[in-house]
């Protein structure tokens, strides 16, 4: 039996979290932090080896108990369990979200429509191993007869951020002596600088889409295709021994002109921003091997495990959803900054994005109401210490409120010098420059000439969280990134959106479909739109032919 779940305002959690608010909104954590002594060692969450600290949040227990409320009063619970037993949650889809099932345990059983699942995952899982261990060890031969040495994805959105995410994040596991690289981009630069230093007969290409019709993926193959044909002396032939398929459209993977034995197969029930585990993950198989890989799936199913069976105060999806929740509906935040203290996850910031805003940019609740609140904040980051010669100025004293995630490892997998020692204490620093600041007494006691002093004040009371690992491993990287699709998840329960969908990407899709054949200096110009875009098209079909194309 389903429960009724008022509308998200109408809900007592958020009417009690609104007065709430507005009781806590002075209140600075410098005060917090004197009031309670152990606030730093009490208001942490440890789990799967990973350990937060949320304390320098601006939250009292009287605020977590009322999330926490909340998130039942949302029927998180019901919605955890809806998710893992393969319930087809993605209503607008209608289908199941099982991204849980690719990192389940190989006995495990999880239904849809009257079918295992994990049986079929663990047969693909077992193929790619095959077929990377042939790679890495040069037993599968290029056309003329040379092992593989390059290994290049072509995908898009979730079949690109996840895989290069994954791959500049556990370069330390990688086989030095392949290269790995990654062309998404309709922008000819992209395809055409990858290729340029690469020798097609040690060349091999994943092709990865989930659909297999996406035109900068299908392009960008093609062009692949036709280089690596002219490269290898005109012979099509060629195409089997250096083009593998990850997909879940078996008939356009063969139309493409690629063996569907070549084929790594998922399904309709893992989203292209939850694919990492699935085949889409096989470039990174390849660069780490399949024993590595397995980490990572058995990482990402310690934090699944904790997500479903944990209860919530100590459940750090669920706290960490929920402190998004507060910032973005109760203090107006309109971001998140993601700051990992670890150079290998350069590219975890960009994969969240995806994440996070393909999943919870929704403006209708699951009936398809209007939400008269916010939603899905702008999740953005960069590598630390690199940011705080950069945008951490507006952080620390801008007019906005950011609240921060720092990332940070225990161990160091390049120890040199005292380098690990020097950004240790540099995201330790900031969290605790966000929290306290430095009050106008403490920066006149520094000798600072009056007139200064308004520049040198920092507020603080700026929150941040602080998730801490010991050590960056393929397991731990499956932790963090099972971390955030719970939180994610969460955050969309609470707001009763369908975070699985994505239909706000397909109008661009269909304009630019209609202007392609407009631009085409042979046809009639399009004179159909506004003023404005017929304008540049006219200007771009000029610059055309003056530049001779
Ligand atoms: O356009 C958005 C999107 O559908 C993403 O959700 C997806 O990850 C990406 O395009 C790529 O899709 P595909 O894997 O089907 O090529």
């Amino acid at each position: 039996m389903t429960t009724h779940i008022p509308y998200l305002t109408a809900r007592p959690a958020w009417k009690a979290l609104e007065s709430h608010s507005n009781a806590i909104r002075d209140v600075h954590l410098r005060t917090l932090f004197a009031d309670d002594p152990k606030r730093g060692r009490r208001l942490t969450a440890e789990a799967a080896g990973l350990y937060l600290d949320y304390s320098k949040n601006r939250v009292t227990d009287e605020t977590m108990g009322l999330l926490l409320e909340l998130a039942k009063q949302s029927g998180l619970q019901d919605r955890i369990g809806a998710m893992f037993s393969g319930d087809k949650i993605n209503i607008t889809e209608n289908r199941a979200v099982l991204h849980v099932a690719l990192r389940a345990p190989r006995q495990t059983a999880i239904m849809v429509d009257g079918e295992n699942v994990v049986d079929r995952v663990h047969a693909v899982l077992d193929k790619m191993a095959d077929f990377s261990n042939r790679v890495r060890s040069g037993e599968w031969k290029g056309h003329t007869g040379r092992p593989i040495r390059n290994v290049v994805n072509i995908g898009i959105g979730g079949s690109d951020l996840g895989p290069v995410m994954a791959y500049e994040a556990l370069k330390h596991y990688s086989d030095r002596s392949m290269n790995f690289r990654f062309v998404s981009n309709i922008d000819g630069t992209d395809v055409t600088e990858t290729l340029r230093d690469l020798d097609p007969a040690e060349t091999l290409f994943i092709v990865a889409s989930k659909t297999f019709t996406t035109q900068e993926t299908m392009t960008n193959a093609q062009t692949a295709r036709d280089w690596l044909i002219k490269g290898l002396g005109g012979d099509n032939n060629a195409v089997a021994r250096h083009f593998v398929a990850v997909s879940t459209n078996a008939a356009k993977v063969s139309e493409f002109g690629i063996d569907t034995a070549n084929m790594f197969e998922f399904w309709d029930w893992v989203g292209g921003r939850y694919s990492l585990a699935s085949a889409i993950g096989l470039s990174t198989m390849v660069a780490i091997g399949p024993e590595h890989f397995r980490g990572l799936l058995d990482g990402m199913r310690q934090m699944d495990q904790h997500f479903r069976t944990a209860a919530f105060e100590h459940n750090l999806p669920v706290l960490m959803g929920l402190l998004t929740v507060w910032y973005t509906n109760f203090f107006g935040a309109q971001t998140v900054a993601v700051l990992p203290y670890e150079q290998y996850l350069n590219r975890f910031p960009a994969y969240l994005q995806q994440l996070t805003m393909e999943s919870n940019g929704k403006h209708v609740t699951l009936d398809g109401t209007a939400v008269d609140y916010q939603t899905g904040p702008v999740y953005w980051g960069e590598p630390g210490t690199n940011g705080q010669h950069s945008f951490y100025q507006l952080i620390h004293q801008g007019t906005r409120l950011i609240p921060c995630d720092f990332i940070a490892f225990g161990q160091s997998l390049n120890p040199v010098g005292q380098h690990h020692d020097i950004l240790m204490a540099n995201v330790f620093a900031q969290a605790e420059a966000l929290a306290f600041g430095k009050t106008q007494a403490e920066v006149r006691a520094e000798g600072t000439p009056d007139w200064l002093v308004p520049h040198r004040v920092f507020g603080g009371n700026r929150p941040s969280t602080t998730i801490l690992a010991e050590r960056l491993t393929p397991e731990a990287l499956g932790k963090l990134v099972a971390l955030y699709e719970h939180s994610v998840f969460t955050q969309g329960v609470i707001w009763d959106i369908d975070s699985f969908d994505q239909w706000g990407v397909e109008l661009g899709k269909q304009l630019a479909n209609r202007i392609l054949p407009e631009l085409d200096t042979k046809n009639e110009s399009g004179a159909g739109h506004d003023s404005s875009t017929n304008n540049l098209i006219r200007r771009y079909r000029q610059m055309k032919q003056t530049g001779g194309t």
